[in-house]
């Protein structure tokens, strides 16, 4: 005779229904017929994560063994460099618990890296190290009261997180024609419909759609605005180190006492899968350190410690990780401008890329014939532009654009980062030659995209029968 639980273990699943009848089932709701009554309002109806979402309709459509080329996700190409991996390997025993801050020899060398790059100064008290600087904005977010302004395009994640915790956002549309920068008298005219309310605006640059940047005169501008108004800034400066002249300026240094500067490890380091943010206050804003590390000690206690002990050498920084910098810069630069020109020159509006690795097209020009199509909206376009060519970019919508303007977002990173890296030598021609080698998939996939925007509908339908 079988032991009731391995009779248990080797029965077929049972509903909850048939488990209890319903006056039994205190928790019923929570295995339930209808679980969307139990989610939570503010997440109800949620999907994935766009970028998340575009990388695994890319996967599935490979696994089918289609030629695809990911332009969605933007992940950096290169690898971490050697001396941080080393790091990593010498500190894989550390296995103890870090205080909920942070390592205080890693939040002291995140201080210093700001003093030394960015002429921002500041101590390790006045730094918050988590796992991404995803996650310490979700927390800056969850423990300030009061609104979140973002200008789009923007960051796919900043307005969500808003939304889980049941913020107020506002959008500040910025234009292509001002190569999508917050202008001051957007943001001045913004604060002055209710001055006193308190708000947190982000500013993300170099920019995560657009690749574009802000002149010291602009930066000064905004800083005037932002601190008349008293608003708290969230400068989000992961791609400053991806400047691709290496000339980032952070705001903080015009505004330095509402400024936040967040940075990581995932995107000059090309560790995004390591997670680990870092958020730097001034100390006027140390109440709201506090509460973040309030909230995180009941979250995730502390970062992944061997992580935090390697990102110490990152931070440190030595001339071996200022030659990998130099040169991911050099590659970016290249690849990044080689890309715009070939789009405008296929009749898609693009600026040149001032940092990081994107683009945020427009195919506005394009509109009657994607029209002729059935093309409408960003989404439709991205959507028939991955199954009609095997190119995959998210739509500007995703970025808080409107659907009708026909913009997405290019991420220039399916090349072999290693590879690129080794060419990228001081004096290295990275003229159009050396691009078809060390990207041909962007390449290939800039030959794909100019074909398909131009296609007439008559030769789609050849070309598709
Ligand atoms: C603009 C921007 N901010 C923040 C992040 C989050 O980076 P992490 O959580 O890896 O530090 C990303 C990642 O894609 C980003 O593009």
């Amino acid at each position: 005779m079988p032991s009731a639980a391995l009779a248990g273990a080797t029965a077929p699943p049972r509903t909850a229904a048939e488990v209890a009848p319903p006056e039994h089932r205190p928790y019923a709701g929570l295995v339930s017929d209808t679980p969307d009554v139990h989610l939570n309002l503010n997440v109800r109806g949620m999907a994935n994560s766009a970028t998340v979402s575009i990388n695994e309709r890319s996967n599935a459509l490979l696994a089918q063994g289609r030629d695809i080329v990911k332009l969605g996700l933007g992940q950096s190409p290169f690898p971490v460099p050697a001396p941080v991996v080393r790091a990593l390997q010498a500190n894989a025993h550390q296995k103890d618990y870090l205080p909920v801050r942070g390592l205080p020899a890693l939040r002291k060398a995140v201080a210093d890296y700001h003093r030394r790059g960015d002429g921002i100064d500041r101590e390790g008290d006045d730094v918050i190290i988590g796992p991404g600087s995803k996650e310490l904005m979700f927390l800056l977010q969850l423990v300030f009261y009061g609104d979140l302004v973002i200008p789009t395009p923007s960051w796919v994640s900043y307005a969500p997180q808003a939304r889980i915790i049941g913020r107020q956002v506002r959008l500040l549309p910025t234009r292509a024609e001002d190569d999508w920068r917050l202008l001051p008298e957007g943001l001045e005219a913004l604060c002055r419909e209710d001055p006193g309310r308190p708000r947190i605006v982000i500013l993300n640059y170099p920019s995560n759609p657009t690749g574009g940047t802000y002149t010291v005169d602009e930066l000064q501008e905004l800083a005037a605005v932002a601190r008349k108004h008293r608003v708290v800034l969230l400068s989000d400066e992961i791609y400053g180190e991806l400047h691709h002249t290496g000339q980032h300026v952070s705001i903080a240094r015009f505004y330095p006492e509402g400024t936040i500067v967040s940075s990581g490890l995932s995107k000059w380091c090309g560790a995004g899968g390591w997670r680990l943010g870092t958020f730097m206050f001034p100390r006027q804003m140390h109440w709201l350190l506090a509460a973040m590390a309030s909230v995180a000690s009941e979250t995730f206690t502390s970062t992944c410690a061997p992580v935090q002990y390697a990102a110490v050498e990152a931070f440190v920084g030595n001339p071996e990780l200022d030659e990998y910098l130099v040169r991911s810069r050099r590659v970016l630069r290249a690849i990044g401008r080689y890309v715009a020109q070939r789009l405008r020159a296929a009749g898609i509006a693009c600026q040149d890329p001032a940092g990081g690795f994107y683009l945020f097209p427009s195919f506005h020009a394009h509109r009657d014939r994607l029209r002729a199509r059935g093309i409408d909206t960003s989404p439709e376009m991205v959507a028939r532009l991955l199954d009609e060519t095997g190119v995959a970019v998210l739509p500007g919508t995703d970025f808080g654009r409107p659907p009708g303007e026909l913009t997405c977002r290019l991420a220039y990173v399916d090349f072999d980062g290693d590879m690129a890296l080794s060419h990228a030598t001081a004096g290295a021609n990275l003229n159009e030659a050396a691009l078809r080698r060390l990207s041909p998939r962007i390449v290939n996939a800039l030959d794909r995209i100019g074909e398909w925007a131009r296609m007439e509908p008559a030769r789609l339908t050849a070309v598709s029968g």
